[in-house]
């Protein structure tokens, strides 16, 4: 039969990504990090030298992107013309430049589409025999799959998510390395915002508020919301 399509979205520093993977892999389903295409176009336009504010171009560009995501719980990686950019796309520099890309609304539109394909083909093939997938980013249970089996919404609070990030930037959670990623967490929430709703539950989606959990309690309420959906 058709497998699984498990849809979580939230804002950075609510254990978003490290969640979704260890569900997958417990699950043994598919994990596909939209966060990473638009991480993978922003690198794409880059590289194509286009200017990241010519809309009309980056959609073009992007149109065209050769990519490939590997969605291997245990081992995703993201594959474009022939390289290797998984690590590539984490960079600070090109963090800072990919809401540029995600405001894009024609890059948006063609993004869901491959979003959609992929989510088709894994919940048709899986990893195994009627496996399926779990996607994570900021509007798969609102836009990219509203129709998902299982749909959840992560959030922690303001000085939570700070905290995580710094931790995860810096190796310590203090005064000085929670303002030095303040700017930048909440600036690109706050443009990300203007194109999706991911700070709020839309009708039907369960919230999981992981300000007071550890990872894996999280992933034990996910694994207990997909098991009440089976
Ligand atoms: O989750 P991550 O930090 O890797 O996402 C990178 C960026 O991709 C986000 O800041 C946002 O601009 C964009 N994004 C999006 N829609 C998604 C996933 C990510 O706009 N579904």
């Amino acid at each position: 039969g058709r497998g699984i399509v498990v849809a979580v979205d939230g804002p950075s520093g609510t254990g978003k990504s490290t969640v979704s993977r260890q569900v997958a892999s417990r699950l043994q389903l598919s994990y596909l990090d939209t966060g990473a295409m638009y991480r993978a176009a922003t690198w794409w336009s880059l590289h194509e030298g286009v200017e990241l504010d010519d809309q009309a171009a980056v959609a073009a560009v992007v149109r065209a992107m050769p990519l490939e995501m590997i969605t291997d719980p245990h081992d995703p990686h993201v594959v474009c013309a022939g390289t290797d950019i998984t690590e590539d796309i984490r960079a600070k520099e090109l963090t800072e430049v990919v809401s540029k890309i995600a405001t894009n609304l024609e890059v948006r539109a063609e993004l869901k589409r491959l979003q959609r394909e992929i989510l088709a083909q894994e919940a048709r093939d899986g990893r195994s025999a009627g496996a399926g997938v779990v996607a994570e980013g900021r509007d798969i249970t609102t836009v990219v799959a509203p129709d998902a089996d299982v749909r959840i919404l992560l959030t922690a609070s303001e000085s939570t998510r700070l905290a995580r990030r710094a931790k995860e930037r810096h190796g310590v959670a203090d005064l000085a390395t929670i303002e030095a990623t303040r700017d930048e967490v909440l600036r690109r929430d706050a443009d990300d915002s203007t194109v999706s709703n991911f700070m709020t539950a839309a009708d039907g989606v369960l919230t999981i508020d992981t300000s007071e959990l550890d990872i894996s309690q999280v992933v034990e309420g996910v694994l207990g919301a997909i098991a009440d959906h089976t």
